[in-house]
């Protein structure tokens, strides 16, 4: 088999034909396949008749299942979750912020992938931010200022019951399950070494981070809000466009990424997995 990689021309991303993935997942087509993940960061696989089962397939062969809290799984699954917005519904857009998935966890999941299972005729593209990119572009100075700092992360703005998928929100179709867990605290650099291709990446934004250790918090906020705005300049994005029969892979460690809106009155659903840490 071989791999057609088509370069999206954007920060990062590329469309990957020429496979199915529905049959058998080779060791040598694993390992062409993520090392056109490590070097694109997010793949798109257009074209593939995916049941669950082929997703939870792909996933195991890509690192195993990462862990996935604050989300119910879809009925007779441990480890797939529906990202999914009825046409009638009118509560804020899940995952409008960028963020790199449960950058919270100690050992946050390598990638994510997503399965189209109801895709909008319009609207509902997935933005991508290269974090290797937005770093490397900062001036000398600034890059070394920024790997003195470590991150304080935590769910508490998004899955405390008092945060924004908490208590308050009603009306939204998706399963997920707030916990006080998510008041928890975790630390990461705020610049990561990528621990598969070696590339400084800065890690999660606002939204996860609520702090930087040993900076007072309105100089943190300020700081951190600075840093959010470099780190989705448009040069650093990749605007992805959803097909159905389509399944989408990204690394965590690399990108940032965010939902938009754009289809009201029609309904989108993916299934989603987590690719585990990687455990070198
Ligand atoms: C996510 O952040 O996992 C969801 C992205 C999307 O709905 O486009």
């Amino acid at each position: 088999m071989t791999l057609q990689i088509e370069i999206s021309g954007q920060a990062c991303g590329a469309r990957v034909t020429g496979l199915d993935l529905a049959g058998e997942l080779t060791p040598q087509l694993v390992q062409e396949i993520r090392r056109a993940w490590l070097g694109h960061k997010v793949l798109a696989f257009p074209g593939q008749r995916l049941d669950d089962d082929a997703l939870e397939r792909f996933t195991i062969a890509m690192g195993g299942f990462g862990e996935d809290p604050f989300f119910a799984p879809i009925e007779g699954r441990k480890n797939i979750a529906a990202i999914l917005r009825e046409e009638n519904e009118t509560s804020p857009l899940f995952a409008e912020n960028w963020h790199s998935d449960w950058s919270f966890l100690a050992r946050p999941p390598a990638g994510t992938c997503l399965l189209a299972i109801d895709i909008p005729p319009t609207g509902g593209d997935t933005l991508f931010a290269n974090q290797a990119a937005a770093f490397a572009a900062l001036p000398d100075d600034r890059k070394d200022q920024l790997r003195q700092l470590t991150a304080i992360h935590s769910a508490k703005l998004a899955y405390a019951p008092e945060g924004t998928y908490g208590e308050k929100d009603a009306g939204r179709s998706m399963a997920i399950r707030p916990d006080p867990s998510a008041r928890n605290t975790f630390l990461h650099p705020l610049v990561k070494p990528h621990p598969e291709t070696g590339e400084e990446c800065l890690f999660s934004t606002l939204g996860y981070i609520v702090g930087i250790e040993g900076m007072e918090v309105t100089e943190a906020f300020a700081l951190l809000s600075d840093l959010a705005e470099w780190q989705s300049r448009d040069e650093f994005v990749y605007r992805h466009r959803w097909e159905p029969e389509m399944l989408v892979m990204w690394d965590n460690r690399a990108v940032l990424h965010k939902a938009t809106g754009g289809y009201e009155g029609h309904r989108r659903e993916l299934h989603r997995t987590t690719i585990a840490a990687w455990a070198g």
